[in-house]
């Protein structure tokens, strides 16, 4: 007997190329993974035959549980200030290298405890997990010393002890060059790198990720980064071409990067490294939004070379304060004019894939964990469609119900 049974549902299973939507479907639990799938009239038997406890769901759709495959969700202050300046004229590079920008996180993430962290980030987890997300990437990035930065990845640890969450961590010290290594980048490299066999060990991190940018490292810079990350085993990440084209993400994708994340400036070529490698663009309209920036990422060349997208909330204080993953789906469609179908895949199985998780997440399938999400949708389109309302009604996690509307 199974565990438990989903009858009279819409599924958007998300195996093939779209959403793979089964209607009248059904499906089934056992502990924490998916042991059935199919259509209702497939079933083997009759429902009170196949499961000890069965939920009809009056048609409501059943997507994977969401995944936010970028998310700063563990970080210290917020960036108001920088804000205003900018909505009086300031850009955000302006602000960062006069010493704001991620450097002031930086000081209010070192000033902060682990338990105001931890408190601060169960609040934005809280939040996205009320509209369907269970699984979350966090970065680390704010702390830019050895103590502060195991102090970012032991607090995004320590979210599963609150919530039933999957937290998968990201290593991003090479954030920024942080004041005490004042210009000196490739020091600070140095220093990152001299940490990192001791960081595998402490198995704190899931992957290594950095920022390539002018006001962040050169490719030079994250090309040393990488090349001893990967020795190491990490998974690779890269904030690349956010505000300019430096072939971060060709250089990502050259190292066998999961994703390379923002985009908004990468070339033809570097789309091709990507699509060869197999790595996924990230596209974060939340932080083109809260930045105000026209640049768009290249969502057409994207398709045209079957680069996989996702969509992320790259929920920061400074850049993209958005701890609504609908949202982002909803400004994916409108600004980049993704379509509906590309932003589910979006945080779903492609956003898995940017983990290296789509083994086990992402998708409707026999044998993964059972992480649904279940909507009061009449389409699942609606997902992107709707701003500020969130139609999730109930919400489940390895196979226990958490949210029950
Ligand atoms: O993903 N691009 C770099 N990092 C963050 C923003 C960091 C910040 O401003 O605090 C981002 O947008
Ligand atoms: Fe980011």
């Amino acid at each position: 007997m199974w565990d438990s049974l989903w009858i009279n549902c819409n599924l958007c299973t998300m195996q093939g190329t779209g959403l793979g939507t089964i209607t009248n479907g059904a499906i089934a639990i056992e502990f924490d993974k998916i042991v059935w799938i199919g259509e209702f009239n497939d079933l083997p038997d009759t429902p009170d035959k196949l499961a000890r406890e069965i939920n009809d769901l009056n048609g409501s759709w059943v997507t994977p549980g969401l995944i936010d495959c970028h998310t700063h969700i563990v970080h210290g202050g917020e960036r108001v200030n920088e804000f205003n300046m900018r909505l009086e004229g300031a850009s955000y590079e302006e602000i960062a290298r006069a010493g704001g920008g991620i450097r002031s996180t930086v000081k209010a993430t070192r000033a902060a405890s682990e338990k105001e962290l931890l408190e601060a980030a169960l609040k934005r987890a809280s939040a996205l997990q009320s509209e369907g997300v269970t699984v979350i990437e966090v970065k680390s990035g704010y702390g830019l010393d050895w103590e502060n930065e195991t102090k970012q990845l032991r607090v995004a640890r320590q979210i599963t002890d609150h919530l039933p969450l999957k937290i998968m961590t990201t290593y991003l010290a090479a954030h920024t060059v942080p004041e005490e290594y004042q210009d000196n980048g490739d020091a600070y490299i140095d220093s990152i790198i001299e940490k990192l066999p001791e960081l595998k060990k402490s198995e704190l991190a899931d992957a290594v990720d950095g920022f390539c940018e002018g006001i962040a490292f050169s490719p030079d810079q994250i090309e040393k980064l990488f090349k001893a990350a990967s020795e190491l085993g990490f998974d690779l990440k890269l904030h690349a071409e956010q505000l300019s084209d430096l072939s971060g993400a060709a250089l990502a994708a050259k190292y066998g990067a999961n994703s390379a994340d923002h985009l908004e400036y990468v070339s033809d070529s570097s789309a091709d490294a990507m699509a060869e490698a197999g790595s996924v663009a990230v596209i974060l309209p939340c932080a083109f939004y809260f930045l105000n920036e026209t640049k768009k990422p290249p969502i057409q060349l994207f398709r045209d070379k079957n680069v996989p997208m996702a969509v992320a909330t790259d929920m920061n204080p400074g850049s993209s304060p958005c701890c609504s993953i609908l949202l982002a789906m909803n400004m994916a469609c409108t600004f980049f004019k993704m379509t509906p179908t590309e932003t589910m895949r979006g945080v779903t199985i492609n956003a898995a894939q940017a983990l290296g998780i789509e083994a086990s997440y992402g998708s409707l399938e026999i044998g993964k964990t059972a992480d649904l999400a279940i909507w009061d949708i009449n389409n699942p389109a609606e997902l992107s469609y709707h701003m500020g309302f969130n139609p999730l009604q109930e919400l489940i996690k390895s196979g226990k119900q958490i949210i029950q509307k």
